[in-house]
Protein backbone atom coordinates (compact mmCIF):
# COMPACT_ATOMS: atom_id res chain seq x y z
CA UNK A 1 0.00 0.00 0.00
CA UNK A 2 1.59 3.42 -1.20
CA UNK A 3 1.70 5.98 1.95
CA UNK A 4 3.29 9.52 1.98
CA UNK A 5 6.78 8.41 2.74
CA UNK A 6 6.73 6.23 -0.41
CA UNK A 7 6.78 9.96 -2.34
CA UNK A 8 8.77 10.83 -4.57
CA UNK A 9 9.11 8.32 -6.99
CA UNK A 10 9.68 7.88 -10.50
CA UNK A 11 8.30 5.99 -13.10
CA UNK A 12 8.65 5.77 -17.03
CA UNK A 13 5.90 6.39 -19.33
CA UNK A 14 6.55 6.01 -23.05
CA UNK A 15 10.21 6.60 -22.71
CA UNK A 16 10.10 9.50 -20.47
CA UNK A 17 10.90 10.06 -16.88
CA UNK A 18 8.24 10.78 -14.52
CA UNK A 19 8.54 12.19 -11.29
CA UNK A 20 5.31 11.31 -8.65
CA UNK A 21 5.42 13.16 -5.35
CA UNK A 22 2.42 14.44 -2.74
CA UNK A 23 1.18 17.94 -3.36
CA UNK A 24 2.61 20.73 -1.30
CA UNK A 25 2.44 24.67 -1.83
CA UNK A 26 5.57 24.66 -4.04
CA UNK A 27 3.27 23.27 -6.86
CA UNK A 28 1.02 26.49 -7.00
CA UNK A 29 2.91 27.57 -9.65
CA UNK A 30 3.17 24.80 -11.89
CA UNK A 31 -0.36 23.90 -11.37
CA UNK A 32 -1.14 27.20 -12.72
CA UNK A 33 1.27 27.09 -15.65
CA UNK A 34 -0.87 23.28 -16.89
CA UNK A 35 -4.23 24.95 -15.76
CA UNK A 36 -3.11 27.70 -18.94
CA UNK A 37 -1.78 24.56 -21.10
CA UNK A 38 -4.81 22.83 -21.23
CA UNK A 39 -7.43 22.82 -24.27
CA UNK A 40 -9.85 24.90 -24.36
CA UNK A 41 -12.72 22.40 -23.84
CA UNK A 42 -10.80 20.77 -20.81
CA UNK A 43 -11.02 23.91 -19.37
CA UNK A 44 -14.72 24.32 -20.17
CA UNK A 45 -15.53 21.04 -18.32
CA UNK A 46 -12.76 22.01 -15.34
CA UNK A 47 -14.93 21.53 -11.94
CA UNK A 48 -13.21 24.40 -10.16
CA UNK A 49 -11.12 27.22 -12.46
CA UNK A 50 -7.13 25.75 -12.00
CA UNK A 51 -6.35 29.24 -13.73
CA UNK A 52 -7.93 31.40 -10.99
CA UNK A 53 -4.46 31.39 -8.59
CA UNK A 54 -7.37 31.83 -5.37
CA UNK A 55 -8.88 28.66 -6.43
CA UNK A 56 -5.13 27.48 -6.30
CA UNK A 57 -4.51 29.18 -3.02
CA UNK A 58 -7.44 26.89 -1.70
CA UNK A 59 -6.65 23.99 -3.21
CA UNK A 60 -3.21 24.30 -1.43
CA UNK A 61 -5.26 25.42 1.72
CA UNK A 62 -7.15 22.20 1.40
CA UNK A 63 -3.79 20.06 1.70
CA UNK A 64 -3.06 21.96 4.62
CA UNK A 65 -5.74 20.81 6.62
CA UNK A 66 -6.00 17.41 5.32
CA UNK A 67 -9.27 17.76 3.58
CA UNK A 68 -7.27 17.04 0.36
CA UNK A 69 -4.52 14.91 -0.97
CA UNK A 70 -2.96 15.64 -3.86
CA UNK A 71 -0.56 13.65 -5.71
CA UNK A 72 1.67 15.37 -9.08
CA UNK A 73 3.59 14.13 -11.84
CA UNK A 74 6.22 15.88 -13.62
CA UNK A 75 8.58 15.11 -16.85
CA UNK A 76 11.65 17.41 -17.55
CA UNK A 77 9.26 20.30 -18.90
CA UNK A 78 6.78 20.87 -15.80
CA UNK A 79 3.57 19.24 -14.47
CA UNK A 80 1.97 16.62 -16.58
CA UNK A 81 -0.71 15.71 -14.53
CA UNK A 82 -1.90 15.11 -10.59
CA UNK A 83 -4.85 13.17 -8.55
CA UNK A 84 -6.60 14.30 -5.67
CA UNK A 85 -8.88 12.98 -3.58
CA UNK A 86 -11.23 15.47 -1.30
CA UNK A 87 -13.32 14.94 1.25
CA UNK A 88 -15.56 16.97 3.06
CA UNK A 89 -16.00 17.72 6.89
CA UNK A 90 -19.84 16.48 6.88
CA UNK A 91 -20.26 12.85 9.37
CA UNK A 92 -22.38 11.49 6.49
CA UNK A 93 -20.04 11.23 3.99
CA UNK A 94 -16.90 11.37 5.91
CA UNK A 95 -16.12 8.01 4.68
CA UNK A 96 -16.18 9.03 0.92
CA UNK A 97 -14.18 10.60 -0.87
CA UNK A 98 -14.15 12.84 -4.46
CA UNK A 99 -11.48 11.75 -6.85
CA UNK A 100 -10.18 14.52 -9.17
CA UNK A 101 -7.85 13.46 -12.20
CA UNK A 102 -6.43 15.73 -14.91
CA UNK A 103 -3.75 14.31 -17.16
CA UNK A 104 -1.80 16.45 -19.78
CA UNK A 105 -3.01 16.15 -23.79
CA UNK A 106 0.79 14.37 -24.08
CA UNK A 107 0.24 12.06 -21.95
CA UNK A 108 -2.99 11.08 -22.10
CA UNK A 109 -4.02 7.04 -23.03
CA UNK A 110 -0.58 5.73 -22.29
CA UNK A 111 -1.59 4.67 -18.67
CA UNK A 112 -0.47 7.73 -16.72
CA UNK A 113 -4.31 8.44 -15.20
CA UNK A 114 -4.47 4.98 -14.15
CA UNK A 115 -1.12 5.19 -12.52
CA UNK A 116 -2.09 8.30 -10.59
CA UNK A 117 -5.62 6.72 -9.65
CA UNK A 118 -4.28 3.82 -8.62
CA UNK A 119 -1.89 5.90 -6.38
CA UNK A 120 -4.95 8.10 -4.76
CA UNK A 121 -6.64 4.66 -4.15
CA UNK A 122 -3.88 3.41 -2.37
CA UNK A 123 -4.00 6.83 0.05
CA UNK A 124 -7.78 6.61 0.25
CA UNK A 125 -7.63 3.58 1.72
CA UNK A 126 -5.11 4.04 3.77
CA UNK A 127 -7.18 7.39 5.16
CA UNK A 128 -10.39 4.70 5.49
CA UNK A 129 -12.15 6.16 3.09
CA UNK A 130 -14.58 3.28 1.58
CA UNK A 131 -15.99 4.52 -1.71
CA UNK A 132 -14.32 7.33 -4.25
CA UNK A 133 -16.89 9.26 -6.52
CA UNK A 134 -16.01 11.14 -9.71
CA UNK A 135 -18.28 13.53 -11.50
CA UNK A 136 -18.22 14.72 -14.83
CA UNK A 137 -20.72 16.16 -17.02
CA UNK A 138 -22.26 13.28 -19.78
CA UNK A 139 -21.00 15.16 -22.80
CA UNK A 140 -16.96 13.74 -21.03
CA UNK A 141 -17.31 10.97 -22.75
CA UNK A 142 -14.01 9.96 -23.17
CA UNK A 143 -13.16 10.58 -18.90
CA UNK A 144 -16.56 8.09 -19.01
CA UNK A 145 -14.77 5.76 -20.67
CA UNK A 146 -11.41 5.91 -18.90
CA UNK A 147 -13.33 5.91 -15.42
CA UNK A 148 -14.95 2.96 -16.38
CA UNK A 149 -12.09 1.21 -17.25
CA UNK A 150 -10.82 2.03 -13.91
CA UNK A 151 -13.19 0.46 -12.43
CA UNK A 152 -15.92 3.10 -11.63
CA UNK A 153 -19.34 2.62 -12.22
CA UNK A 154 -22.42 5.07 -13.05
CA UNK A 155 -24.54 6.10 -10.11
CA UNK A 156 -26.74 8.85 -10.65
CA UNK A 157 -27.56 11.72 -13.52
CA UNK A 158 -28.64 15.14 -12.32
CA UNK A 159 -30.25 17.11 -15.38
CA UNK A 160 -28.95 20.83 -15.85
CA UNK A 161 -27.21 20.20 -12.79
CA UNK A 162 -23.71 21.94 -14.17
CA UNK A 163 -23.50 25.13 -15.76
CA UNK A 164 -19.81 24.90 -17.81
CA UNK A 165 -17.67 28.09 -18.18
CA UNK A 166 -19.73 28.96 -21.64
CA UNK A 167 -22.75 29.31 -19.40
CA UNK A 168 -24.06 26.24 -20.98
CA UNK A 169 -26.48 24.07 -19.04
CA UNK A 170 -25.08 20.22 -18.53
CA UNK A 171 -26.30 16.96 -16.82
CA UNK A 172 -23.81 15.60 -14.13
CA UNK A 173 -23.18 12.06 -13.99
CA UNK A 174 -22.05 11.08 -11.08
CA UNK A 175 -19.65 7.31 -10.72
CA UNK A 176 -18.54 5.59 -7.75
CA UNK A 177 -15.65 3.24 -6.89
CA UNK A 178 -15.71 0.84 -3.98
CA UNK A 179 -12.22 1.02 -2.81
CA UNK A 180 -12.35 -2.15 -0.43
CA UNK A 181 -12.58 -4.26 -4.19
CA UNK A 182 -9.29 -2.52 -5.58
CA UNK A 183 -6.46 -5.13 -6.11
CA UNK A 184 -2.97 -3.64 -5.37
CA UNK A 185 -1.42 -6.10 -8.06
CA UNK A 186 -2.34 -4.63 -11.30
CA UNK A 187 -0.03 -4.33 -13.59
CA UNK A 188 1.80 -0.86 -13.82
CA UNK A 189 5.12 0.46 -15.19
CA UNK A 190 8.30 -0.16 -13.78
CA UNK A 191 10.19 2.11 -11.16
CA UNK A 192 12.94 3.91 -12.05
C1 LIG B 1 -9.70 10.88 -17.64
C2 LIG B 1 -8.19 10.96 -17.79
C3 LIG B 1 -7.57 11.36 -16.47
C4 LIG B 1 -7.64 9.57 -18.20
O1 LIG B 1 -6.20 9.63 -18.17
P1 LIG B 1 -5.30 8.79 -19.18
O2 LIG B 1 -3.90 8.90 -18.73
O3 LIG B 1 -5.59 9.22 -20.57
O4 LIG B 1 -5.89 7.33 -18.96
P2 LIG B 1 -5.09 5.95 -19.07
O5 LIG B 1 -4.22 5.96 -20.29
O6 LIG B 1 -4.42 5.65 -17.78
O7 LIG B 1 -6.29 4.94 -19.30
C5 LIG B 1 -7.03 4.35 -18.23
C6 LIG B 1 -8.02 3.39 -18.83
O8 LIG B 1 -9.01 4.14 -19.52
C7 LIG B 1 -9.02 3.80 -20.90
N1 LIG B 1 -9.19 5.04 -21.65
C8 LIG B 1 -8.45 6.17 -21.53
N2 LIG B 1 -8.92 7.11 -22.37
C9 LIG B 1 -9.98 6.53 -23.03
C10 LIG B 1 -10.86 6.98 -24.04
N3 LIG B 1 -10.78 8.20 -24.55
N4 LIG B 1 -11.80 6.12 -24.47
C11 LIG B 1 -11.89 4.86 -23.98
N5 LIG B 1 -11.08 4.39 -23.00
C12 LIG B 1 -10.13 5.22 -22.55
C13 LIG B 1 -7.67 3.17 -21.17
O9 LIG B 1 -7.69 2.27 -22.25
C14 LIG B 1 -7.37 2.48 -19.87
O10 LIG B 1 -8.06 1.25 -19.80
P3 LIG B 1 -7.24 -0.14 -19.58
O11 LIG B 1 -6.75 -0.07 -18.16
O12 LIG B 1 -8.23 -1.20 -19.79
O13 LIG B 1 -6.11 -0.12 -20.54
C15 LIG B 1 -7.76 11.96 -18.90
O14 LIG B 1 -8.46 11.68 -20.07
C16 LIG B 1 -8.02 13.41 -18.52
O15 LIG B 1 -7.17 14.06 -17.90
N6 LIG B 1 -9.21 13.97 -18.89
C17 LIG B 1 -9.55 15.37 -18.57
C18 LIG B 1 -9.89 15.56 -17.11
C19 LIG B 1 -11.14 14.78 -16.73
O16 LIG B 1 -12.12 14.77 -17.45
N7 LIG B 1 -11.09 14.12 -15.55
C20 LIG B 1 -12.21 13.29 -15.11
C21 LIG B 1 -13.08 13.97 -14.11
S1 LIG B 1 -12.25 14.24 -12.57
Amino acid sequence: MSTNNEYPQTVNFDGAEIEVRMMSADDRDAVLAFAKDLPEEDLLFLRIDLTDPDVVDDWVANLNSGLSTSIVAYDSEGLVGYASVHKTKARWTRKVGELRVNVAGKYRSKGLGKFLTNRIFDIARAQGLKKLMGNMTTDQRSAQAAFRRLGFVPEAVLADFIEDWSGTSRDLLIMSYDIDGHSETLDEPARV
